[in-house]
């Protein structure tokens, strides 16, 4: 028999505003089934406006909630809310992941940690690079550079069409991060050892800008968030050119490992077969 205290603590949630297209609940509830953890993980659509009531209502233990994520449009607003946000979220002034302890509801960001995670896998040694080039200023963007500074790039330049937002994440990240139009992409690329792409250019299959990569070092590897499709045209061009190409599935996948962890307690493997069902969910819906 089970007591009562386990049945309210096994579940997790993902909210956004859609949510309807996120694949968490496949990904989670793989994870779940692999560790036979009775536990469940569900999309719950909620607008901006019910948001603050959702979070508060979350610290109400027999709500049921050991945690969750949350997505576009509520990030910014799960960091303000949540009454503890960690270091890396209160930099980024964004939140994607809660857990609850002791009545209170914790927040971090993994978004970043995804991000290398995903290269540490598919493109070993990546880190012994000096100078990596990240075009776009968004909010995925900021995770990406947060994340690469902390692991030790020394130059960081940030390449976007509105100069000003590249400069504001300049200011925000430190000395090692270089604001630039999109004029000196040819220039910042120039033996760079990575590129990564967090602009939505290319998404969907829609046209993308020629890039030339010829700049950057042999060995440099080419990155992009965007996984749908898994082989972005910039990705594809690159492949072309002859560099290390990386997709963008991986950071989905191994962001979602630390709400795992802490919301059922053990720590999950991105696998190859978890990627296989993501990749067919994505040719369902193409
Ligand atoms: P996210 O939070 O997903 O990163 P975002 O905040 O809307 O999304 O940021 C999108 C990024 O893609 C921005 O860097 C944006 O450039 P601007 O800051 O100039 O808007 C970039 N972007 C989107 N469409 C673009 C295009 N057609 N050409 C160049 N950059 C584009």
């Amino acid at each position: 028999m089970r007591d009562s205290r386990e049945t309210f603590v096994n579940h997790a949630f993902v909210t956004g505003y859609p949510v309807k297209h996120s694949r968490s609940p496949l990904i989670h509830g793989y994870w779940l089934k692999q560790f036979g953890i009775e536990g469940s993980y569900r999309a719950l659509e909620i607008t901006p406006e019910a948001f603050p009531d959702f979070m508060r209502q979350l610290e109400d233990e027999t709500a049921g909630f050991c945690g969750g994520n949350v997505t576009i449009p509520h990030k910014e607003a799960a960091f303000r809310l949540a009454d503890r946000p960690d270091d890396l979220s209160a930099e980024l002034g964004a939140a994607n992941t809660l857990w609850l302890e002791d009545g209170e509801v914790c927040a971090t960001n993994t978004d970043g940690r995804g991000f290398v995670a995903n290269l540490d896998e598919r493109a070993k040694g990546w880190d012994r690079i000096s100078t990596a080039v990240v075009l776009g200023a968004g909010g995925a963007s900021r995770a990406v550079i947060q994340a690469i500074r902390d692991r030790g790039v020394k130059a960081i330049h940030v390449v976007n069409r509105t100069p000003e937002r590249a400069r504001e994440l300049a200011d925000r990240f430190g000395g090692a991060v270089h604001a630039h139009p999109m004029a000196a992409l040819a220039e910042t690329m120039s033996g760079a050892g990575l590129f990564v792409n967090t602009t939505s250019l290319g998404m969907d299959g829609e046209q993308a800008p020629a890039i030339d990569f010829s700049p950057m070092a042999g060995d440099a590897v080419v990155t992009d968030i965007v996984y749908v499709p898994l082989k972005t045209p910039l990705l594809r061009q690159a492949e072309e050119q002859g560099f290390r190409i990386v997709d963008g599935l991986g950071m989905l996948l191994h962001q979602a490992v630390p709400g795992f962890e802490k919301w059922f307690g053990r720590r999950p493997v991105v696998d190859e077969t978890l990627r296989q069902i993501i990749i067919s969910d994505m040719d369902k819906h193409a």
